[in-house]
């Protein structure tokens, strides 16, 4: 009997040890990275067609009119760049979980919509945002990737009872019926020059019918949240992020020069403070560079991509070449093709450290794109004191 006691103590204790442990705080892009989450490609679908999805793919891409599992053969490569990317994070002490994949593959229904399938699980960082000690759950704008959340619930129920000052916030599930996107958009007749001039007047496929955003239209610098209106964030989606985070300053900003404004981790990227990489192609306008003029931040043009197109059946641009991963502020994840991007980082003086990942991209993006922060060392600062 005291034996069995003993043993329950030992294993409570233990428990508790690793309780101490996790530490959910992270307030920026680059202070020392602690503990990540990283996706997984298990179960990954190509979307079927609905709104959003259409029209960010090019009527000339292979992908138009394809939908479906993605083979066992790319998810299996895929899963194992991603093992090795976290046995390099592991190799220098970073914490690693992993979230549980859902079966993608299955169809699923609200009152308003049905979806043929579901996408996946391997851009963590569009799902959830940590913004100091709270994670939070995006909205989200497409209907293939309303339930995606559930596969982080395992791993933030867990940070929930292990880390006593952690908060776990959900955004308001949007509805997403035909009146969240704008018709004209949804035509594969729209060109490339019309895009562009809509972007430009900050017309997008996303109506202002209900509050949407992707967190991985958000970047953190402390006190201050820079957040990318395009097609999956509307002006309402970055008034709630505004209303519900009243203790920052939240700025909206555009990227003329990029006909689908998905996401600004391929466009906008600080790499330590007073540094950021912005696409040459997609130029922060003048009156927007202000506040980080003001407050003495440099704007570099990232180096060119080192491919003139992206690996096949990949959504997203040959600038996912911007989408590194910064360890802490002298250490920089990039993808290993990716030599100029890398050179540049060196000349920058950063280290980098090459990871293989291109094989990886078509199931939702880069290095900066299948992690979300869970800790990194730091606390909030006010980097944009003038303003
Ligand atoms: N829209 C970007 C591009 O194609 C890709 C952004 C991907 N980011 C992400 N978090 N999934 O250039």
């Amino acid at each position: 009997m005291s034996k069995t006691t003993l043993s329950w103590k030992g294993n409570l204790k233990n428990n508790f040890s690793y309780m101490k442990n996790t530490i959910v705080n992270s307030w920026n892009e680059w202070d020392p990275l602690k503990h990540v989450i990283v996706g997984r490609a298990d179960n990954c679908c190509i979307p079927a067609p609905e709104p959003a999805v259409d029209v960010k793919i090019p009527p000339d891409s292979v992908m138009k009119g394809k939908h479906g599992r993605r083979t066992q053969d790319s998810i299996d490569k895929a899963n194992e760049l991603l093992d090795k990317f976290v046995k390099t994070l592991e190799c220098r002490d970073i914490r690693v979980d992993r979230p549980t994949p859902l079966k993608f593959d299955e169809k699923i229904s609200t009152p308003d919509w049905k979806a043929e399938h579901m996408f996946g699980c391997m851009p963590s960082r569009d799902v959830i945002i940590t913004v100091g000690k709270e994670m939070l759950e995006a909205t989200m704008s497409f209907r293939c990737r309303w339930f995606e959340y559930l596969a982080y619930r395992p791993l933030i129920q867990q940070y929930f009872m292990e880390d006593p000052g952690m908060k776990h916030e959900s955004a308001p599930k949007p509805r997403l019926t035909d009146k969240d996107y704008h018709k004209n958009y949804l035509s594969d007749k729209v060109s490339i020059e019309q895009r562009l001039e809509w972007a430009e007047k900050k017309y997008f496929v996303t109506t202002e019918e209900e509050p949407l955003f992707d967190a991985a239209d958000i970047l953190r610098f402390g006190k201050d949240l820079i957040v990318q209106h395009g097609f999956t964030t509307n002006l309402k989606g970055i008034d709630w992020l505004k209303r519900h985070f009243p203790d920052h300053r939240v700025h909206t900003v555009n990227f003329p020069g990029d006909p689908y404004p998905i996401h600004i981790d391929a466009t906008f990227t600080p790499i330590k403070p007073g540094l950021i990489l912005n696409n040459p192609q997609r130029k922060l306008p003048k009156e927007q560079r202000k506040l980080f003029e003001d407050n003495g931040w440099e704007i570099v043009y990232a180096a060119q991509p080192a491919h003139n197109s992206p690996p096949p059946l990949t959504y997203y641009s040959i600038w996912l070449s911007m989408n590194i991963l910064v360890l802490d502020p002298k250490t920089v994840c990039v993808e290993k093709s990716e030599v100029y991007q890398a050179e540049q980082l060196d000349k920058l003086g950063m280290e980098v450290l090459p990871v293989d990942f291109r094989e990886a991209y078509g199931f939702g993006g880069s290095l900066h794109c299948s992690t979300t922060d869970v800790y990194r060392e730091g606390k909030m600062e006010d980097y944009f004191p003038k303003q």
